[in-house]
C-alpha cells in the first residue's frame, strides 16, 4: 500500500467522463494533478475546483494522439513538479461503425488516439520515471472489449485488444525498474462516449462515472483490501442501479 499524498499524477482525457470523477477522486486523496485533454475550457473549469479542494493543479491542452504535443506535456510536468508517480492512460474515442461504413478516418482516428496515444505517454513517463528513478505506477483505461468482442464495434475492439496486448507485455517489461502496469477494463459505464457509439444509454445497465473513477484511485493506492472493496461495491452498485433505473 502506498499513500497517495502530494503523488504527481498525470491524467489523459479528464475533460469529462471517467477521467473528469476520477481528477476529483485523485484530489480528494491528497494528489498532485496535471489535467490533460483537448476541451481547455473544460479542463480549466475542474482545474478551479480541484484547487479549490487545496492541492495543486494544472491543466496541460493535448491531443494525445500527436507524439509533439505529449512531448511537450511530459516536458512541463518534469518542468513544474520534476517527475511523475502515476499516469492514468484514459483519453479514448468510440467511433464505431459496421465494417463497410467504417471510414478510413474513423479506423485511423481510433487506432491514433486509442492505440498510439497511450503509446506516447507510456514511453515519455517512463522515460521520466528512469530519469528520475520513480517506482511508478502507469493506469490504463482499456475496455471490457480490450478482452471480448462484440460485432459493430471492430474498430473500438481492435485499438482495445492492442492496447491490453501493449500492457501486458510491458507489466513484465517493466518489473525490473519497479514500474507497475495496471489495467482497467470497464462494461457500460454512462459518459458521453456512448455517444460517439450510438448507443443507447440504458441507466439501469450502467456504473457511473465515479464508480470506475473510485477503482482507479484504488488501484493506485496499491491497497488490495481497498481494491477488492470496490470490486465489490461496483457489482453491488449494478445490482443497485437495476433496481433504482429499470423500467417498469
Ligand atoms: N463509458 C464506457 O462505457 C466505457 C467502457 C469501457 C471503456 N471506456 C473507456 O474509458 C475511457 C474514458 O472514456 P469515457 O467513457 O469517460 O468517455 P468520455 O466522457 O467521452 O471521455 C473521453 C475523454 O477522452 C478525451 N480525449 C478523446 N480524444 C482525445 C485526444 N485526441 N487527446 C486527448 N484527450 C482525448 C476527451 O477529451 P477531449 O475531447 O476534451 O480531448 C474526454 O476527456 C476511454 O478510454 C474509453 O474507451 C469507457
Amino acid at each position: 500500500m502506498v499513500s497517495l499524498q502530494n503523488k504527481v499524477v498525470v491524467l489523459t482525457g479528464a475533460s469529462s467522463g471517467i477521467g473528469e470523477a476520477s481528477a476529483l477522486a485523485f484530489a480528494k486523496e491528497g494528489c498532485t494533478l496535471v489535467l490533460v485533454a483537448r476541451r481547455l475550457e473544460r479542463l480549466e473549469k475542474l482545474k478551479e475546483k480541484i484547487l479549490s479542494l487545496g492541492v495543486p493543479c494544472i491543466a496541460i491542452k493535448t491531443d494525445v494522439a500527436k507524439q509533439k504535443d505529449v512531448q511537450r506535456l511530459f516536458y512541463l510536468v518534469e518542468k513544474e513538479f520534476g517527475h511523475v508517480d502515476v499516469l492514468v492512460n484514459n483519453a479514448g474515442i468510440g467511433r464505431n461503425f459496421d465494417l463497410v461504413d467504417t471510414s478510413l478516418k474513423d479506423w485511423q482516428d481510433t487506432l491514433d488516439i486509442n492505440v498510439s496515444g497511450v503509446f506516447y505517454c507510456t514511453q515519455e513517463a517512463v522515460r521520466l520515471m528512469l530519469k528520475k528513478k520513480t517506482e511508478g505506477h502507469i493506469i490504463t483505461v482499456s475496455s471490457v472489449l480490450g478482452l471480448i468482442a462484440l460485432p459493430g464495434r471492430s474498430a473500438y475492439c481492435a485499438s482495445k485488444h492492442a492496447v491490453t496486448g501493449f500492457k501486458r507485455s510491458l507489466r513484465w517489461e517493466l518489473k525490473k525498474n519497479n514500474i507497475r502496469i495496471s489495467l482497467v477494463h470497464p462494461a457500460g459505464v454512462d459518459t458521453d462516449i456512448l455517444n460517439d457509439l450510438a448507443v443507447e444509454r440504458k441507466k439501469w445497465k450502467m456504473l457511473r462515472s465515479q464508480d470506475v473513477a473510485e477503482y482507479i484511485v484504488a488501484l493506485a493506492s496499491r491497497d488490495i483490501f481497498w481494491i477488492i472493496k470496490v470490486r465489490l461495491l461496483n457489482i453491488w452498485r449494478r445490482f443497485y442501479y437495476l433496481m433504482k433505473y429499470y423500467p417498469h
